[in-house]
C-alpha cells in the first residue's frame, strides 16, 4: 500500500499521512488499538485525494457506489468511499470497521468503533493542522475517543455552517447519534 501511495498522491499528502501515522502509534497504545489495522486506514484514507472531481465520479459509476447529492455537488468528497472501495477490492479487506474508518474519515458516522474513531481524530488532530481550538481537541482527545470524536464532529458543524459551507449529512447524523438518536 506504501508503494501505491507513492504514486497516487501528492508529497504534501503523503506529508499528512506520514504525521498521522506517528500519531496512530501513539494512539494505539493510550487506547490499546490494533496499530496494524490503524495503520491500514491511514495509509489508504487518502489514496484518492489528489484524483480529479470529475474521475472520482466516474469510479463511483463504475463501482456502482452510492453517490449522493451533496458528493455530486462536491465530488472530492467521494474520496474517501472511493479509497475504501479500493482497498476491499485490491487487497480483499472486508474489516467493515477499517472500511468504515476510511470511507468516513471525513465526514463521520454513528459509530462507537474506536478505530472509526481514533482514524477521525488522527486526520482532523495531525501536528501539521492549525486552525483555531485545535489544541484544546488534541486535549480532550488525548483522553478520550468518544469525547475527542464529539468535539470534532461539532467543531466541524460549527465550521461548515459559520463558513458557509455545505454540512454532510453524515455529520449531521453522527451528531444527532451523539445525542442519543439510534437507528
Ligand atoms: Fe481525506
Ligand atoms: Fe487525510
Amino acid at each position: 500500500m506504501r508503494r501505491i501511495r507513492s504514486f497516487m498522491v501528492s508529497r504534501h499528502r503523503a506529508a499528512h499521512i506520514e504525521r498521522m501515522e506517528e500519531d496512530a502509534v501513539n494512539f494505539a497504545k493510550i487506547y490499546a488499538l490494533d496499530l496494524q489495522r490503524l495503520l491500514v486506514c491511514v495509509d489508504s484514507h487518502d489514496l484518492f485525494r489528489d484524483v480529479l472531481p470529475q474521475k472520482l465520479i466516474r469510479i463511483a459509476k463504475v463501482w456502482n457506489l452510492d453517490v449522493t447529492p451533496v458528493e455530486k455537488f462536491s465530488p472530492l468528497l467521494l474520496h474517501g468511499k472511493v479509497a475504501a472501495e479500493y482497498i476491499k477490492r485490491r487487497f480483499g479487506i472486508n474489516d467493515k470497521e477499517i472500511l468504515d474508518a476510511v470511507a468516513y474519515h471525513t465526514s463521520g458516522i454513528p459509530t462507537e468503533s474506536p478505530i472509526v474513531m481514533a482514524m477521525f481524530i488522527l486526520d482532523s488532530t495531525e501536528s501539521g493542522r492549525d486552525f483555531e481550538g485545535i489544541e484544546e481537541l488534541r486535549e480532550i482527545s488525548a483522553k478520550s475517543l468518544k469525547e475527542g470524536f464529539e468535539a470534532i464532529v461539532k467543531n466541524k458543524l460549527i465550521y461548515a455552517v459559520t463558513n458557509n459551507l455545505l454540512v454532510l449529512p453524515e455529520t449531521v447524523e453522527t451528531w444527532n447519534y451523539i445525542r442519543g438518536v439510534k437507528s
